[in-house]
C-alpha cells in the first residue's frame, strides 16, 4: 500500500477512511490503556498523532515505539477528540521500520542548541527548525526559478572551475591535480602549470557574472543561481566558504532599470515565503518569540517575523549615494558614546557592517539601497560614473543581516574598461575574452548578485548562516 503523506492526512476533508502512514517517532506518551504517538514524515511542520490500543498493538513493537525510531501504521483516519489537531490516525497495526536506542539517540525530545546541533549537522534535519529550512531553501529555490522564468529570463549554467577571478579579491581555492607542497617549478621559480590536469592556474569560482555577462549580450537576459566558492578568512555569521548565488545579468539595463528589477526580486521572494512557507514560518515565528522571552526590553525585536517580511513585501526600498550615506553617518549619534565602533574615517573608505546596520535599522527603518560607491573600493568592472570618482555600483542593504545584493551597471566602453584594468593590475591577455563583447557589439548592461544564504537568513529569522544550508563550509570546518 502506498503511504499518505501528514501534509496530506492533515488537510484532509474525510475521516472514517482507511490510510497508511510512515515516519519517524518525535515522542510517546500514555499508559497502560492508550499510547499517544507524535508522528513526522517532513512533509509539513506538523505532526499526525497516532493514537495505540496496548490490547491490539503489542507490547513488543510499542517498546520499539521510541524517539527517533522509523515505524509504518495502518489505521483508521478519526476526527480527533482531544484539542490541538484536527485528525488523528486509530492504529490497527503498527511494523517498526527502524529502531533507534533510546540511550543513544542524539536528538533527545527537548530543545537542543544550534551549537550542538551544528555538531550533528548529518541528524539535524531532522528537528522541526531545520526540517523547515531545508523545504523552506526549497520553496525559495523555486520561486527564484519562477520569477525568471515568468519574466523570460534564461537559466544559464557557468563554470565551477575556472581560470578567472571575476572579483579580482584574491580569495579563490585554487584547483590543481599538482602535489600541492611539492609543485613542479619552471627556471624562474614559478609553478609550472603545463603539468597541471587544465595546462594552466585554476580555481573554484568566486561568481559567474563574467560568463554571465557573455550570454547576456547574446541572449538579452540570463540569470545564474549555483555554488560560488570564497577563501576569505572570515568568521562570521555572515559568511561562508561555499554559498549560492543568484545572479541575473540584463543587457540594455542601466542602474536605475537593475534597481528596480532587484527591489521587485526581494519583494517577490518574501511574499512567496509569506503565501507559501505559512506553517514553517509559523513554528520560526514561536521559536523566536520564545527566544525573546528572556531577552531584556530593549534588545526585543519591534516586529514578529511575520510582520518584518509583509512589511519589505510590501513598503519601498530607499535609495541613498554613498556620498550621502556618509554624511548622514558622520552626522549619527549611534548610541550613548555617539561613536561607532570603527569611525567613519571619511569619503572613499569601505562601510563596516555596523554602519550598514546604523543606516537600515536606525535611521531609514527600512532596506537601503546604496548607490554610486568610490571606485576604489568596487570591482574593476563596474561602470565609471561621469564625475571620474564613483562608479554605477548598487549594494541592498537589509536589517539584520547589512549586504544581501551586491550589483552595477557594468562599464561597457572597451578603452574606460581596458585602463581600468590597468589601473588595477589586470593583465588584458587573460581577459581577452571579456574585452571581445566590448570590442563587438558591445551594449549597455547591468546585473546584481544575491546570496542565496543571506535571503535564508532573512525569511528565517535564524541568526548564523550555518542553520540555513544543509551542510555549512567555514574556516576550519568541513564536515562530510
Ligand atoms: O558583492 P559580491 O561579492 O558581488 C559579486 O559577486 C558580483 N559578481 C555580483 C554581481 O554583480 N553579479 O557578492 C554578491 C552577494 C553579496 O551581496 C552577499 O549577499 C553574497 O553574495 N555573499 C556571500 N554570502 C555568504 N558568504 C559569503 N562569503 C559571501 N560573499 C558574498
Ligand atoms: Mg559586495
Amino acid at each position: 500500500t502506498r503511504r499518505t503523506k501528514i501534509s496530506e492526512l492533515l488537510k484532509s476533508e474525510q475521516t472514517n477512511i482507511d490510510v497508511h502512514v510512515k515516519g519517524w517517532v518525535r515522542t510517546k506518551r500514555g499508559n497502560k490503556h492508550v499510547n499517544f504517538i507524535a508522528l513526522n514524515d517532513g512533509s509539513t511542520i506538523n505532526n499526525i498523532q497516532i493514537v495505540a490500543d496496548p490490547n491490539s498493538i503489542s507490547e513488543d513493537i510499542l517498546k520499539k515505539v521510541t524517539t527517533g525510531a522509523s515505524i509504518a501504521v495502518n489505521g483508521k483516519l478519526v476526527e480527533s477528540q482531544g484539542s490541538g489537531q484536527s485528525v488523528e490516525v486509530h492504529a490497527e497495526t503498527i511494523e517498526i521500520l527502524g529502531v533507534a536506542d533510546p540511550e543513544k539517540y542524539p536528538l533527545q525530545p527537548k530543545k537542543h542548541s544550534f551549537e550542538f546541533l551544528r555538531e550533528i549537522a548529518h541528524l539535524r534535519p531532522r528537528t522541526n527548525t531545520f526540517s523547515a529550512v531545508l523545504r523552506m531553501r526549497h520553496a525559495m529555490s523555486f520561486a527564484v526559478h519562477k520569477f525568471f522564468n515568468e519574466k523570460g529570463f534564461n537559466y544559464m549554467h557557468t563554470p565551477i572551475i575556472t581560470g578567472s577571478d571575476a572579483e579580482g579579491a584574491g580569495e579563490m581555492f585554487r584547483v590543481t591535480t599538482l602535489d600541492a607542497k611539492n609543485p613542479p617549478l619552471k627556471e624562474d621559480g614559478s609553478v609550472d602549470y603545463s603539468e597541471d590536469f587544465f595546462e594552466k592556474e585554476t580555481n573554484l569560482t568566486v561568481s559567474g557574472q563574467l560568463e554571465g555577462e557573455l550570454g547576456a549580450l547574446a541572449v538579452g537576459e540570463i540569470y545564474t543561481f549555483g555554488p560560488t566558492f570564497r577563501a576569505e578568512n572570515s568568521n562570521t555569521t555572515r559568511h561562508l566558504a561555499e554559498f549560492w548565488m543568484i545572479e541575473p545579468e540584463m543587457a540594455f539595463y542601466d542602474l536605475e532599470d537593475n534597481m528596480d528589477l532587484a527591489e521587485e526580486f526581494l519583494k517577490y521572494l518574501v511574499q512567496y515565503a509569506l503565501d507559501n512557507c505559512a506553517d514553517d514560518l509559523a513554528f520560526l515565528e514561536s521559536r523566536l518569540i520564545d527566544e525573546e522571552k528572556n531577552k531584556p526590553a530593549n534588545e526585543k525585536s519591534e516586529m514578529t517575523l511575520t510582520e518584518k517580511l509583509r512589511f519589505v513585501a510590501e513598503n519601498d526600498f530607499e535609495r541613498v549615494t554613498y556620498t550621502d550615506a556618509i554624511d548622514i553617518l558622520r552626522n549619527s549619534k549611534p548610541n550613548k558614546k555617539k561613536k561607532f565602533q570603527y569611525p567613519v574615517e571619511g569619503w572613499g573608505t569601505d562601510l563596516q557592517s555596523e554602519h550598514e546596520r546604523y543606516l537600515v535599522e536606525k535611521h531609514f527603518k527600512k532596506p537601503v539601497i546604496l548607490t554610486n560607491y568610490p571606485k576604489d573600493i568596487k570591482a574593476f568592472y563596474m561602470r565609471m560614473d561621469d564625475d571620474g570618482k564613483t562608479v554605477s555600483a548598487m549594494d541592498i542593504l537589509f536589517p539584520g543581516i547589512g549586504e544581501i545584493v551586491g550589483g552595477s551597471q557594468r562599464e561597457e566602453r572597451l578603452d574606460i574598461l581596458m585602463s581600468r584594468m590597468t589601473e588595477m593590475g589586470i593583465p588584458h591577455e587573460e581577459m581577452d575574452w571579456y574585452l571581445d563583447t566590448r570590442r563587438y557589439g558591445t551594449v549597455p548592461h547591468s546585473g546584481f548578485g544575491l546570496g542565496f544564504e543571506r535571503l535564508m537568513i532573512f525569511v528565517t529569522g535564524l541568526g548564523n548562516i550555518r542553520d540555513v544550508i544543509p551542510f555549512p563550509r567555514t574556516p576550519g570546518n568541513a564536515e562530510f
